[in-house]
Order: C-alpha cells, then structure tokens, then sequence
C-alpha cells in the first residue's frame, strides 16, 4: 500500500532514521522516496564521523546529526539500523522520549512486550502500541522464510523444515561488501597481496563460509539460532521445528534459501505452486516448466521473494523441496521496516 508524500500534512509523523549512512539506512532513504511514505519532518542520524555530511531525499538536503546531539522528542518514528549496541543504548531514550521505534537488530526481538512482525505475516500485532515501545524487524533470512512458510503451515500443516542459506555480504553493512570486493581483488593478485580480512574469516573471495555470527555451545551458531526462534513467534507456533545452517557466500548482496518441508499431509506440486504464487509480494518462477530458477544477480534490488526449484520428493509425498532468493537490504531489513511503519499508518497505531 503506498502513502502519498505530503511532507505538509499536520498528522504526518515525523520521522528519524538512526544509521541513516549505513546499507540498511540508505535503503529506508530510497524506499521513503519510491513508496512515497508521508512525513511531516525528517532527521538523518549517524555517528559522530558522518555528522555535518548532507544526505539529499525526495529532493530536499538534510544535514546527519550525531546521535549524541539528537533529541527525539521530535521523534513519532524512529527506525534503528546503526548495530545492536547503538540500538541497546539508544532505543530507551527514543521510546523514553515518545517515539515509537522500529528496531532493526537482534536487541528487543526475544523481549515478550515487543512484537516481532512481518506484516504479510502478523501484522495484527500492530493493531495497538506495544508496551516496549518497540516493534523489532526480524533476521534478513527469517523475513522471507516464514513468509512462505506461514501459507504451507495454514494449508498442509508443517511437521518440520530444514533450511540452508546463502547469505550475501550486505548482510554486514557497506563494510562487508566492500571486503568482499577488496577480498576478491587481492586472491586475484596472488598471496603476497598483504590483504587482512576484518569481518570474513577465513577470506570470503572465492570462499563459503559455514558459520554467521558467534558459536553457541550447542553447535549451531546465532544466525541458526535466531532463525528458529524467530520463525516460532512470528509464526505464533512454539514447538515449529526448523533447523538450519547459515554460510556467508560471496554474493554482493540477496540472501537464498535452500528449503526442505516436510508436512502433515500429501502435498501435490501443482496446487503448492498455486498456493506460493498466491501469497503477497511472491513470484514463482517454475509455475510452468521446472527448469527456470531466481538468482541473486538477476533479482537484486526487487521487493518480492523469488521462488523456484519447487520439488516433491520421490519417496516421500508430504515432502518438498524449494529454492528462494530475497534482496536482504530490503525485504530482509528497509522494505520490513517501511511496511511496519505503513501499517502503522493505516491503523492510526502512530
Ligand atoms: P557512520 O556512517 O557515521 O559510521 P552499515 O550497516 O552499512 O555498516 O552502517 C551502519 C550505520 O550505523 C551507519 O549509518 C553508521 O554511521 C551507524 N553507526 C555505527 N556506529 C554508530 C554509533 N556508535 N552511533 C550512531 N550511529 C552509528
């Protein structure tokens, strides 16, 4: 649903965006100007480095404020992209001051008073306020997951999932694209290039990397962690039983998923693909013949998820594979956030 730009409406809210220099922060920018999100004021907020740098959007100059010299008072809404410690510091004092935020990191997404929302999803979460004052956008590889999963579980009912993603280098900002880039450049000068990586480890130029975010003592990493935990209250089922490996890939940037379901009952492949096609904001690409499949490099920059390979399993007819591919900056992080804060809008929630 789009919203028409009329920065003079009186009952427009007046905006914040925290990180607004960042991969995240600079994707809110461009959706604000494409979807036409009204807005009364806007304030760009970074770190004290970009303070004084003048961001241009919906052709009007704005000067980025440090976030130590930011009163929210000012705030109705403030979107959180700057890291989770920025956001454990600073949410408080935005919600402290009135401002309803929309939280991009992992820091209030397990709290019981702030809801977890997708809005294809659960988006009757926003019928009221939370009481934290927080609505927190889920994992960038969550996000697409449970939207197809939310349409197979209310069909077929789901026993369980097995998911492996293959996660792009946007997925840690400007920082870890450009890494990739400088990565790639020094394996093709040879080893003697003196490149030392910061945030990929080993190297993630012709590499892939099993492991996103820290080690838990159970094996699986946080990534993997996040993404069942998250899935199960998004969802609203706490017992739904997925289980993943997350690997870093050396794609710029969109996340894909390799997707196993196996469901409570027979799933024929014709009606699942009428049921994925079915869903909002979903394009099924083998809906006629089987051999043509999304990747990252073809979908980029798009505000749909994009699904193919879809499989029924030979020995077991409650079973099916799929393939998906999500632009991470936006469905995974902006275009979630954006849509919260358009149903928001909508339901007078601001
Ligand atoms: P800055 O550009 O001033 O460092 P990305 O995800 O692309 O790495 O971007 C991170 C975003 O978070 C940037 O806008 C960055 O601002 C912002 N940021 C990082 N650290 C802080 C901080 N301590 N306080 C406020 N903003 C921060």
């Amino acid at each position: 649903m789009t919203l028409v730009t009329d920065a003079a409406a009186p009952t427009a809210p007046r905006i914040a965006i925290v990180g607004a220099t960042g991969a995240v922060g600079s994707t809110l920018i461009e959706l604000i100007e494409e979807r036409g999100l009204r807005y009364r004021e806007l304030y760009l907020v970074a770190s004290a480095r970009s303070a004084g740098r003048v961001l241009t959007v919906d052709g009007r100059e704005y000067t980025v404020r440090a976030i130590e010299e930011f009163d929210f008072t000012d705030v109705d809404v403030a979107f959180f992209s700057a890291g989770t410690s920025v956001s454990q510091k600073w949410v408080p004092v935005a919600t402290e001051a009135g401002a309803i935020v929309i939280d991009n990191t992992i820091a209030f997404r397990m709290d019981p008073d702030t809801p977890l929302v997708v809005p294809q999803v659960n988006a009757h979460e926003l019928d009221r306020r939370p009481k934290s004052g927080v609505i927190a956008n889920p994992n960038c590889s969550t996000i697409p997951l449970v939207r197809l999963l939310r349409g197979i579980e209310d069909r077929w009912g789901i026993r369980n999932a097995v998911v492996s993603t293959y996660q792009a280098a946007s997925g840690l900002g400007y920082s870890g694209v450009e890494e990739l880039q400088e990565s790639t450049r020094a394996s093709l000068q040879g080893p003697d290039s003196g490149f030392e990586p910061q945030h990929f480890h080993p190297t993630l130029a012709f590499n892939v990397i099993p492991k996103i975010d820290r080690f838990l003592d159970s094996g699986f990493t946080m990534e993997e962690e996040k993404m069942l935990q998250e899935s199960r209250k998004i969802l609203g089922l706490p017992h739904l039983d997925v289980t993943t490996t997350c690997v870093r890939v050396p794609v710029a940037n969109c996340h894909s998923e390799s997707v196993y379901v196996e469901c409570q009952s027979p799933v024929d492949r014709a009606e699942l693909v009428e049921v994925l096609a079915a869903l909002p904001e979903v394009r099924v690409h083998d809906r006629e013949t089987v051999t043509s499949f999304p990747t990252p490099a073809v979908v980029d920059s798009s505000d749909i998820v994009h699904v193919g390979r879809i499989r029924a399993t030979q020995n077991n007819p409650r079973a099916f594979w799929l393939w998906l591919v999500a632009d991470n900056l936006r469905i995974g992080a902006a275009l979630n956030a954006v849509q919260i804060a358009e149903e928001l809008a909508e339901r007078g929630t601001l």
